[in-house]
């Protein structure tokens, strides 16, 4: 199978591609005179089994991965994995007149198999036009929160939206776990309502699919912390951590930001690699 990487997934492509025992294809990328996006893959693709893998975290990205979809054309087999599928979070029209954003981006992705990780929601995949699944990164997540040793740790969602991720996470490890109630005012601010929950010398580790602006986090630990916890941790999927989103956490008085390569960042000390690799093998 050719494992082919786009710009925003260098890494994680590298990584799967070496969990399946192959080196990944070579791509150019590039910009013309007036600013469009250029590839080029290395090899050739044609009656090929493919993988391309692509985390979308910028519209140029986005762009990257039609570019690529369509340069793998006559490919026998095509799957394309998409770790981190920006617009996911437009699933719906919040307000009229409004798109459905994470449709529009499915509607434009044909592959023989897809594939997402934790994906914002899951119903989702539905718009895509192909067979689409979801991976999930918790068991990766739960087991690196094991390796820390922490004593009776308890695992907090900021919101009921994370609420399964915490649940999948602490699977097995028999952690406690709760989660936050949290209402979004604007893009970077929210509110976290407070809730009594015994935190008093206790290592919490919040965890999200996905960090943002760092505004509900940023939140979550300030409450935790007045409440008497004795360490707050960050374990997410996504760290999209845009603009001042780690500066804002950091003043928060976070211990320690973790999260996987779904996005290539310093925080992204997990890999997700293993996981991509067992689903392109199949069951
Ligand atoms: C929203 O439901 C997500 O799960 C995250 O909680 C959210 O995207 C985080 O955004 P921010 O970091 O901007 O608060």
């Amino acid at each position: 199978m050719k494992i082919i990487g786009g710009p925003a997934s260098q890494l994680l492509a590298s990584r799967t591609a070496r969990a399946l025992g192959t080196e990944p294809v070579l791509c150019e990328f590039n910009r013309f005179p007036d600013g469009e996006l250029y590839l080029r893959i290395a090899e050739e693709t044609e009656n090929e089994h493919v993988t391309l893998i692509q985390s979308t975290p910028t519209d140029s990205d986005l762009v990257s991965l039609l570019q690529l979809i369509d340069a793998c054309e006559g490919a026998r087999e095509l799957n394309v994995v998409i770790p981190y599928m920006g617009y996911a979070r437009q699933d719906k029209k919040f307000k009229p007149g409004e798109p459905i954003s994470a449709r529009a981006v499915a509607r434009c992705i044909r592959a023989d198999r897809i594939f997402t990780v934790n994906i914002h929601e899951k119903s989702v995949l539905e718009h895509f036009p192909s067979p689409a699944y979801n991976l999930d990164a918790a068991k990766l997540i739960g087991k690196h929160i094991a390796s820390l040793g922490m004593e009776n740790p308890l695992l907090i969602a900021p919101d009921s939206g994370a609420e399964r991720l915490v649940k999948n996470v602490s699977s097995g490890l028999g952690y406690d776990y709760d989660h936050l109630e949290k209402t979004r005012l604007s893009g970077d601010t929210v509110v976290i309502k407070t809730k009594n929950l015994d935190v008093t010398g206790r290592q919490i580790v919040l965890v999200d699919d996905m960090i943002a602006t760092g505004g509900t986090m940023a939140e979550s630990i300030k409450m935790l912390r007045a409440q008497g916890a004795a360490g707050v941790h960050i374990a997410c999927v996504h760290p999209v951590l845009a603009r001042n989103a780690a500066l804002r956490l950091f003043n928060a008085g976070v211990k320690d930001i973790i999260g996987t390569d779904t996005l290539e960042k310093a925080e992204s000390r997990l890999s997700v690699a293993p996981l991509i690799a067992d689903a392109l093998k199949g069951p």
